[in-house]
C-alpha cells in the first residue's frame, strides 16, 4: 500500500467537498487504469463480481457459458445470478488455465460465451480461445482478477476479448480495499456499464434497464490512484522474489511450477508450487500442514474447485481430471513486494528439509 501521507491531500479534498461517490477521483482512477493497462474503456465498480454480473447483463448473454472450474466461486455465481448455466471445461495442468483444445466439444446451440481466467496472472492461450470463439460466434470475457499488468505476447491482456474484469481486494497486486473494473472493447458498452453500476439510472430516476448499485467510492479510488503510482516498482520487486523462489527450488524432486510461456508476462498474483507426492516424499496436504506449523503462510487455491462446490453441484456433470489433480496438489507460497529475501530463503530451505527424497 502507499504511505498514508501520499493519500492525505486527496482525502482532505473529499472531506471538504463532501463528495464521497460519483466524483472526480473515480474518473481519475479510471483514466490512470486505462493508461496503465493500455485499455480502451475502463469502468470502475464496487467489486470484480459486480463487474462480471454487469458485463453479462449488458452483453445480454443467455443460455450457457463455458468456463474453467479451476477459478474463483464468483465466476459461477455471477453466471447463476444472470440465469446462465455454467459449463465447466478442464484446464491445462501446466498453465493451470482453461485448456483451449477442450472448449469446442463443450459448445452447444445454447452457448453464448467463453469466460476464461488468467489464473494467478498467467495469461490464457488467447489466440486459440479467440479462434474457437470466432468460429462459433461466441463472446469472450476474461477474468483478469489476478492479471493487472500481465501481458500476452508483449501486449496487455486487456487488449483482448470483448471484456475483462479486475478485482481489487487486498490479496491482489493492487488493492482499493474492495473494488473492481470492467474493461471493454466497445465504447457504447462502457456507457451502458456506467449506467449499470448506477442501477441503470442516468441520474434522472428513469432506469433504462436492470442494473446494480455497484459504484466505487472516492476513498477506494484515491487508494487506487496512489497505489498505481508505485505499482511498476512493486511488480519489479515481486518478480525478483519469484526468480529467487524458482532458483532456490529448482531441482527439488517432485516440486514444479506453473508454466508461463516465455513470450508472456505474469504479475504472479501468487507464486504456486506443484507437489508430486511420489517424487517429493510427502503429499501436498502434509507439506502444507508442516509449512503452516512453522508459521509459513501458504494457501491452497482453488480448493475445492467449483464443480465440487455445493452451489455448482447441479452443473458438475463431467469429469475434470486435470482440475482435480491441480487443485489437490498445489500450494501458493508467501509472496508480497516488501517480503524480505531472507524469508524466501527460509521458505525454500524449509521445503527442502521437508522433502523425504533429498538427503
Ligand atoms: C479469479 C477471481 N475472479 C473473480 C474474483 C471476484 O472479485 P471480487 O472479490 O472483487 O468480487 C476473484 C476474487 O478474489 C478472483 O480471485
Amino acid at each position: 500500500m502507499p504511505k498514508l501521507s501520499a493519500l492525505q491531500k486527496k482525502l482532505k479534498h473529499v472531506f471538504k467537498s463532501g463528495m464521497l461517490t460519483n466524483a472526480k477521483y473515480v474518473s481519475e482512477f479510471e483514466r490512470s487504469c486505462a493508461d496503465f493497462l493500455d485499455a480502451e474503456n475502463v469502468v470502475a465498480v464496487a467489486s470484480g463480481t459486480a463487474a462480471l454480473i454487469l458485463i453479462l447483463k449488458c452483453l445480454n448473454l443467455k443460455g450457457e457459458v463455458i468456463l474453467p472450474s479451476f477459478t474463483f466461486t464468483s465466476d459461477a455465481s455471477a453466471l447463476l445470478w444472470c440465469g446462465i448455466t455454467p459449463i465447466f471445461a478442464d484446464i491445462d495442468p501446466k498453465t493451470f488455465n482453461l485448456d483451449p483444445d477442450l472448449i469446442q466439444k463443450k459448445i452447444t446451440k445454447k452457448t453464448s460465451a467463453i469466460l476464461a481466467t488468467h489464473v494467478f496472472g498467467n495469461p490464457c492461450e488467447i489466440e486459440k480461445i479467440e479462434t474457437v470463439a470466432r468460429k462459433n460466434n461466441l463472446k469472450v470475457i476474461y477474468d483478469a482478477a489476478h492479471a493487472f499488468g500481465s501481458a500476452y505476447k508483449g501486449r496487455s491482456v486487456f487488449r483482448f476479448g470483448d471484456a475483462s474484469i479486475v478485482s481489487f481486494t487486498p490479496t491482489k497486486v493492487i488493492t482499493t480495499a474492495e473494488g473492481g473494473l470492467a474493461v471493454v472493447k466497445d465504447k457504447n458498452l462502457s456507457r451502458i456499464l456506467q449506467l449499470g453500476r448506477n442501477n441503470g439510472d442516468s441520474f434522472n430516476r428513469e432506469e433504462e434497464f436492470l442494473g446494480l448499485t455497484a459504484r466505487l467510492n472516492e476513498f477506494s479510488a484515491i487508494l487506487g490512484i496512489e497505489s498505481l503510482k508505485i505499482l511498476k516498482q512493486r511488480l519489479k520487486r515481486r518478480l525478483k522474489l519469484v526468480k529467487m523462489y524458482k532458483k532456490e527450488l529448482a531441482g527439488v524432486p517432485g516440486i514444479s511450477f506453473q508454466a508461463v510461456a516465455p513470450d508472456n508476462f505474469s504479475v504472479y498474483k501468487d507464486f504456486t508450487i506443484l507437489a508430486d507426492e511420489n517424487k517429493f516424499g510427502r503429499s501436498r496436504d502434509d507439506l502444507l500442514k508442516e509449512l503452516l506449523k512453522r508459521k509459513i503462510e501458504c494457501k491452497t487455491y482453488f480448493y475445492p474447485a467449483l464443480h465440487k462446490k455445493k452451489i455448482c453441484q447441479e452443473y458438475s456433470d463431467s469429469l475434470l481430471p486435470q482440475t482435480d489433480y491441480i487443485s489437490a496438489h498445489i500450494i501458493s507460497l508467501p509472496l508480497y513486494s516488501h517480503m524480505p529475501e531472507k524469508y524466501v530463503k527460509r521458505v525454500c530451505s524449509t521445503i527442502k528439509k521437508l522433502s523425504k527424497k533429498l538427503t
